[in-house]
């Protein structure tokens, strides 16, 4: 299959869709300051996890636009209060400066706000899915954002800062701040396509292991990428004292754990059959993805 076009087809989508959507301005400048964040980029990978998972699933993803858009939605405000100076105090993010940067940091909170808002806003839009499915879906998306997903592992990755932490904390803290929203984009694309229980749990056990690798790679990066490539400044979590896959098994361990997750999550997608090959394909551009 065309991967790359698959890939760059469905971001023109989700990016055509924010922009109209974001048209509908509210009553002040805070419009301004959430889409500087929207559109400075970003490579859209939840909204496409949706849309690969329904796809997998035997739908069409291209229906589930509205769900999608608000993932990408509540992955962006969580950027912007990421890198406040309060959190991890970052000045660069896809390939801009960051949101406080720019606008000062009430302006920026503010922006999180309104962008976390309308995503359960435009969530609710979706046309063309039973009301009950939709309610559900939206309920687990705020459930995966929230203090018992990403919102609890940003959280104790505040707590983790200057400490060695276990494995196992790691792993709780790696699952909440970014596997939780990696769940809520697969299983609200399986949700949404009608799968059934046995899929549903495979598919779980897969966005968790995704998510996992995803967010090594990320720490990996941080060490060895290439600010330019990034769009966000390198050593980050070495001066804020993070705890990470690189700090507690260096650079060479977390390498060969991203690549031993991306085979586990790869073996979770092999009753799927061909449909399921997009999904590969996201899995695969982790390990060794430049941004
Ligand atoms: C960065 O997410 C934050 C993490 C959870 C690691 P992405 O790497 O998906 O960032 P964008 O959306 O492409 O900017
Ligand atoms: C942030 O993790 C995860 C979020 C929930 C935003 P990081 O702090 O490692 O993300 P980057 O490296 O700043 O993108
Ligand atoms: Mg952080
Ligand atoms: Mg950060
Ligand atoms: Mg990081």
């Amino acid at each position: 299959m065309d991967f790359e076009k698959y890939y760059s087809d469905r971001q023109k989508l989700i990016n055509n869709f924010l922009e109209k959507r974001l048209q509908k301005k509210g009553i002040s400048r805070v419009d301004e300051a959430m889409a500087y964040s929207l559109f400075a980029g970003g490579k859209r990978i939840r909204p496409i996890l949706l849309m690969a998972t329904a796809d997998a699933v035997g739908a069409n993803g291209y229906n589930f636009l509205s769900v999608a858009a608000g993932l990408e939605m509540i992955h962006t405000y969580s950027l912007i209060h990421d890198d406040l100076p309060c959190m991890d105090d970052d000045d660069y993010r896809r390939g801009k400066y960051t949101n406080h940067k720019v606008f000062g940091e009430a302006m920026a909170l503010l922006a999180g706000d309104g962008l976390l808002t309308l995503a359960f806003e435009v969530m609710l839009e979706q046309k063309n899915v039973p009301p009950e499915v939709l309610v559900e879906v939206v309920r687990e998306v705020a459930m995966c954002a929230g203090n018992f997903g990403m919102v609890g592992g940003q959280a104790l990755d505040l707590d983790a800062e200057g400490k060695q932490i276990s494995e196992a904390e790691l792993r709780k803290l790696h699952s909440g701040k970014t596997g939780a929203m990696f769940i809520a984009a697969v299983r609200g694309g399986a949700h949404l396509a009608g799968a059934t229980s046995d899929q549903l749990l495979a598919l779980t056990h897969f966005a968790d292991l995704l998510g996992l690798a995803f967010q090594i790679t990320d720490d990996i990066l941080d060490v060895e990428g290439d600010p330019a490539e990034m769009g966000k400044s390198a050593g980050s979590d070495e001066k804020k004292h993070k705890s990470t896959y690189v700090s507690l098994y260096t650079l060479a361990g977390a390498k060969a754990l991203a690549e031993k997750t991306v085979a586990e999550a790869l073996e979770c997608l092999d009753s799927f059959g061909e449909k399921a090959e997009p999904l590969r394909r996201i899995t695969k551009m982790m390990c060794g993805r430049k941004s």
